[in-house]
């Protein structure tokens, strides 16, 4: 019998979700689906910026898999804070285990043979979200919570016999074939190779290159990717132990989402910006649409502030639609019930933040 997913499959539907990560989409898409036939998958370390997507990929691709009913045998998948791992003291991963078993009998059936439930925890996949908060240093001093969830996991990548308590009974798990997926923004990594990059301490320093946005605005940036420089080395020095990182056989490097990218993500998934404040208007026959020239507005404003990502578009709309949301009605101008966000309302929202005359109201 063919496997009844392929990587495109999961591409495909994730990419409805996420935007300008396709490259990283296609190789989680093939990792996943290696692990799901039971092929040696690497483990995957997901590097991003802040709002470039990786709690919203790691989200879409759980959410899916979840839904198919027809891998219950195969996809049991949860997604916790790297966090929660350092609250252990003594657990050595048990929280892990936990969450799968209790995850496998919700999908295979509480009164599933036990056997077939245990399969599923040691064929599971992990996200660990925020995974840049459990270093192992923090400014040159140790940090033991960090410590402490690092080992958790290298325990669990490495140990053929678990074991863990639940249900009255203890379990004996070879936890060695779990998935591992783990992103974080890793903040100050990237702002030390970017330093030696900008500096050229090994390789030509970068030269700025000028930008110029979709309605003729110009800036000057580096073009700098992380991925391009990015080396083992880094991410030990920025607090993850060589054991640990090193079992991170795949290392993907998210993109910085450009222009494009986040004039699509306000306004295309499900649950955007622009459709949840649609959607609020409706609820007062209030139709609102966006001009063209506004959409790029806001994106190139949000394209301008590097380091908050997609994060950026929310701010800069909640400058534009404030007054707007306090009185839907009202903002309506004639009988037509439409309420246009323009070029000119986003160019006054940025204005009035760059010298600081907005007015909180
Ligand atoms: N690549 C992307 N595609 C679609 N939406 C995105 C993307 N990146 C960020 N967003 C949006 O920005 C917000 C923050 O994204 P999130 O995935 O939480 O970022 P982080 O990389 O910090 O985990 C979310 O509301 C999400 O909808
Ligand atoms: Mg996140």
């Amino acid at each position: 019998m063919d496997f009844p997913l392929l990587p495109r499959d999961i591409y495909e539907e994730i990419r409805k979700t996420v935007v300008g990560q396709d490259d990283a989409i296609r190789e989680i898409s093939v990792a996943l689906v290696k692990h799901l036939v039971g092929a040696p998958a690497p483990n995957i370390l997901l590097i991003g910026n802040s709002g470039s997507g990786k709690t919203t990929l790691m989200r879409a691709v759980e959410k899916f898999l979840s839904s198919r009913k027809d891998l219950t045998d195969f996809a049991n998948i949860v997604r916790m804070n790297a966090n929660v791992l350092a609250e252990e003291h003594e657990g050595y991963g048990r929280v892990v285990l936990g969450r799968l078993y209790e995850n496998a009998k919700k999908m295979i059936g509480e009164s599933a043979d036990m056997n077939r439930i245990i399969r599923s925890v040691e064929h599971g996949i992990v996200f660990i979200d925020e995974v840049d908060k459990i270093r192992a240093q923090v400014s040159g001093s140790p940090n033991v919570r960090g410590i402490v969830a690092q080992e958790a996991l290298l325990t669990l990548m490495e140990n053929e016999h678990v074991r863990f308590d639940a249900d009255g009974f203890t379990h004996v798990v070879n936890s060695s074939g779990i998935l591992f997926v783990a992103g974080g923004a890793f903040e100050e990594l990237y702002e030390s190779v970017l330093r030696r990059a900008t500096i050229g301490q090994d390789v030509a320093p970068l030269q700025p290159i000028v930008v110029v946005s979709a309605s003729g605005e110009v800036r000057e940036e580096f073009p700098f990717h992380l991925r391009d420089y990015l080396k083992y080395d880094d991410i030990f020095r920025y607090g993850m132990t060589p054991q640990f990182a090193s079992r991170f056989e795949s290392i993907i490097v998210l993109n910085d989402l450009a222009e494009g990218d986040l004039s699509r993500i306000f306004v295309e998934p499900e649950g955007s910006i622009f459709r949840t404040s649609r959607d609020y208007f409706q609820r007062f026959g209030v139709d609102l649409q966006i001009t063209r020239g506004a959409l790029i507005a806001i994106a190139w404003d949000a394209s301008r502030q590097k380091r908050l990502g997609a994060r950026a578009l929310r701010e800069i709309f909640r400058r534009v639609i404030r007054n707007l949301e306090f009185d839907p009605s009202a903002a309506t101008r004639d009988a037509s019930r439409v309420v246009t966000v323009d070029e000119a309302m986003v160019k006054q929202a940025v204005a009035s933040r760059e010298q600081g005359t907005a007015r909180v109201r």
